[in-house]
């Protein structure tokens, strides 16, 4: 967490502000969410052009459970990448990532630098795999996630249900991160950030 607020380029030149998000933060979220077309907003887990779904979400942070990384540009949000675990339990050591990008910024490249912040996380917290949650028809966010090494793990036919009401395969994607643990430097590898 110390490496935020940090600078990053997009792939058109523009530098955008990345820190992570703090309770200040959430009536700019509402608005955030409020401005996502409905197109993107298919896909995303709840109604959130409703604020009393966003304070649920969002609000009363805790860092282990929830890991917002806020993108930033003209001192607007443009963009949220979480990661979500579990403190307990079986799936403790499992983090799920969800991502969304204001219409705008897209396609410059936002999604994949928040990703990869998002994985360097995960290594840091030595969780052992990361996945993303997707609709079969979220062609775009699959092909986003798999350039940074995440495959297809599971299908689950006629799981979910889209805002339309029509029930669709829910698609688990996913990426090992103990096997990149290596990666990490030495001091960090010789400690246990598992949660017992
Ligand atoms: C999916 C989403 C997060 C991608 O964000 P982004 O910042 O545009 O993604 P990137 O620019 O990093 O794109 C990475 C790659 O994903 C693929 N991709 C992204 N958007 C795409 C689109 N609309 N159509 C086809 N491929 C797409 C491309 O392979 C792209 O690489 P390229 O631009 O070099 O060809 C964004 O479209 C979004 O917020 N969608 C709505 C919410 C959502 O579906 N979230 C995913 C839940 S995890």
């Amino acid at each position: 967490m110390d490496e935020y607020p940090k600078s990053v380029e997009l792939k058109d030149g523009s530098m955008v502000n990345l820190r992570i998000m703090t309770d200040d933060d959430l009536d700019d979220m509402i608005s955030f969410f409020q401005s996502i077309p409905d197109e993107d907003r298919l896909y995303l887990r709840s109604d959130t052009r409703n604020p009393d779904n966003v304070r649920r979400r969002f609000g009363n942070l805790n860092y282990d459970n929830m890991f917002p990384i806020l993108a930033i540009a003209e001192d607007e949000i443009i963009g949220i990448a979480t990661l979500f675990r579990a403190e307990f339990g079986w799936m403790r050591n499992l983090g799920e990532i969800r991502v969304v990008i204001a219409n705008k910024y897209q396609r410059k490249g936002l999604a994949t630098i928040l990703i990869r912040e998002l994985f360097f996380h995960a290594l840091s917290k030595k969780l052992y795999k990361i996945q993303a949650e997707l609709m079969d028809t979220q062609a775009s966010a699959m092909a986003a996630v798999e350039r940074l090494g995440f495959h297809k793990e599971a299908t689950l036919h006629k799981h979910v249900t889209d805002v339309r009401g029509v029930r669709r395969d829910l698609v688990i994607m996913s990426l090992d991160v103990e096997e990149l643990w290596y990666l990490m430097e030495d001091h960090i590898k010789t400690r246990d950030f598992r949660i017992h």
